[in-house]
């Protein structure tokens, strides 16, 4: 594996750009429009400074690693040299299932396609290409120049050929992968929303204030933020699809997402993002 293109250069997506320009390979970033393309160089410049400043990389290294990411705003053009594809578009079913119908038309039929959904089913993305065995999951945590964890998630019908090379892969950008199967939230967002919301649900019954629980989980149980803060930096409008995606998965009401997430996020108060959440940034 050589050539890597990223579809969608936001926060995941420059960070998984980063992570494999980082490690030797060429990346090829992909978005709509070339004012997202040169935020994205710019994040992932002034986060390689981080690295450089503590010493982690060289100058050179950081040089280096910039130039081998080529930017796209044609999907076509962007994909059409690829080993593996990295989709980290918005999370919306209707706009994945897109991505992958062109991803599956444009880019080399042996190209792995994966996605970094955070709870959108691989099966059923998989299911609209003519390649199901080579789909799979590949959940990358936020930031993820730091996170050393990547899920791996196996659709249905994803081969054990595809899934070994994607854990080799993960382990290639000294990440520890994961293998998880198919189902709703996967592992990580089927244990970590459900503490978000019943953080959320405390507050909602006024159990305690914001800043008391994330103090007690920050400090009761070595977390290295709370959850409510947590959620703001996640995006309550990403922890509530991920909550409705639990809760009609499983069809069980202990994932019915709390009223005051629901209200906060239809008030557009979605954290870091929007500058207000459970905090105030600014
Ligand atoms: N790129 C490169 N380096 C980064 C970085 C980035 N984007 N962000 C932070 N860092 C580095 C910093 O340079 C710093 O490095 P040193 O310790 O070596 O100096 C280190 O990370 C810690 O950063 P800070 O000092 O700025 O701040 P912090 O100590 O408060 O840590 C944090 C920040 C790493 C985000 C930490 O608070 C943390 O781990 N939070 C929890 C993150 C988490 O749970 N992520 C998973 C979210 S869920 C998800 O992503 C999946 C989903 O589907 C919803």
């Amino acid at each position: 594996m050589k050539s890597i293109s990223v579809v969608g250069s936001g926060t995941m997506g420059n960070g998984i750009a980063h992570i494999f320009a980082q490690h030797g390979y060429e990346v090829s970033l992909i978005d709509i429009k070339s004012e997202f393309l040169e935020k994205a160089l710019t994040t992932i410049s002034k986060n390689m400074d981080r690295q450089v400043a503590k010493g982690a990389i060289s100058q050179e290294e950081k040089d280096a690693s910039l130039s081998r990411i080529s930017t796209f705003t044609s999907l076509e053009d962007g994909v059409k040299q690829a080993d593996l594809v990295v989709e980290a578009a918005t999370e919306n079913m209707a706009l994945k299932l897109d991505i992958f119908r062109q991803l599956d038309q444009f880019s080399p039929p042996k190209a792995i396609l994966a996605s970094n959904t955070s709870s959108i089913s691989i099966t059923k993305i998989a299911a609209v290409t003519k390649r199901p065995t080579q789909v799979i999951g590949m959940h990358f945590m936020n930031p993820v120049p730091v996170m050393k964890l990547v899920e791996v998630i196996r659709g249905y019908a994803t081969s054990d050929v595809v899934t070994k090379t994607v854990m080799n892969l993960s382990r290639n950008l000294s990440k520890d992968p994961v293998e998880v199967k198919d189902y709703p939230g996967f592992v990580a967002n089927r244990i970590l929303m459900p503490m978000i919301n019943e953080a959320i649900y405390s507050l909602f019954e006024g159990v305690a204030g914001v800043a008391e629980i994330d103090t007690v989980m920050k400090l009761g149980m070595a977390h290295p933020m709370g959850p409510l803060q947590l959620a703001d930096f996640i995006g309550l409008d990403v922890c509530l699809s991920i909550l409705k995606v639990l809760h009609e998965g499983f069809g069980n009401p202990k994932y019915a997402p709390c009223p005051l997430l629901v209200n906060m996020v239809e008030a557009g108060f979605k954290g870091v993002k929007t500058g207000e959440g459970f905090y105030q940034y600014s």
